[in-house]
């Protein structure tokens, strides 16, 4: 059977998925993990893997040098990549929100001014805000954001909250949620023709093994 490249999310997501992938059968030798190699075998070699940034997951997938990843749902509306999406693994739930400096009063004058939005989500940003028809000037960042209106560099925020400490250890509130997100399974679309065997049977050992 053809050996697949799978590519996961480091961080918040990476010891699920590995955590998923030894309930299917599927283990990655603790000295590998441990390791900062960032490409990796399982112990049958059945599998390659490669760690990258979340927001690469995505990226690896569609131009095919991995056959499937895991990334947030977050991650796959932000890029917007053409993928088989066979499986939401109920892993890493987040919500995707607006937020800003606690129990901050909106003036007039401020609702009529354009809002500046400090995030490392334009392309969900903009697209939240033009359906609602509120002008927005966004404020690109890849990290910390919730320092933004801290700072003064924006008005609110749009960011991923998971346990909400983050937001409540910097006096913020959610005021808007945009979405609910999840790690999903992603395929990438000529390895799911190509490499059908491969793909199917890694779908049907993933989804044994997920939580509903
Ligand atoms: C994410 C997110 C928030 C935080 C939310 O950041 O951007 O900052 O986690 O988690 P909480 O609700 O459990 O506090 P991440 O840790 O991915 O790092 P970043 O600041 O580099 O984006």
């Amino acid at each position: 059977m053809a050996k697949l490249t799978i590519a996961l999310a480091k961080g918040r997501l990476q010891n699920e998925s590995i955590a998923l992938f030894a309930e299917a059968g599927i283990l990655i030798a603790p000295e590998q993990i441990n390791s900062r190699r960032l490409l990796v075998e399982d112990q049958e070699g059945e599998y390659h893997f490669v760690f990258v940034k979340p927001s690469d997951v995505p990226v690896y997938v569609e131009y095919g040098v991995a056959d499937a990843g895991i990334c947030g749902k977050d991650v796959l509306l932000e890029n917007g990549a053409d993928l088989h999406r066979p499986l939401d693994l109920g892993l890493g739930y987040c919500r995707i929100v607006v937020a800003g400096k606690k129990s901050e009063l909106e003036s007039k004058e401020n609702r009529l001014s354009t809002l500046r939005i400090a995030t490392k989500y334009p392309r969900i940003t903009a697209s939240y805000f033009q359906q609602r028809a509120v002008p927005v000037e966004i404020i690109e960042l890849s990290g910390s954001i919730e320092l933004a209106p801290l700072l003064g560099l924006a008005d609110r925020i749009v960011d991923l909250v998971e346990t909400g400490r983050t937001l409540l250890e910097n006096g913020l509130e959610i005021k808007e949620v945009i979405a609910e997100t999840t790690a999903q399974l992603i395929v990438n679309r000529a390895s799911f023709q190509l490499k059908r065997s491969a793909t199917v049977q890694l779908i049907e050992r993933l989804s044994t093994v997920i939580k509903r």
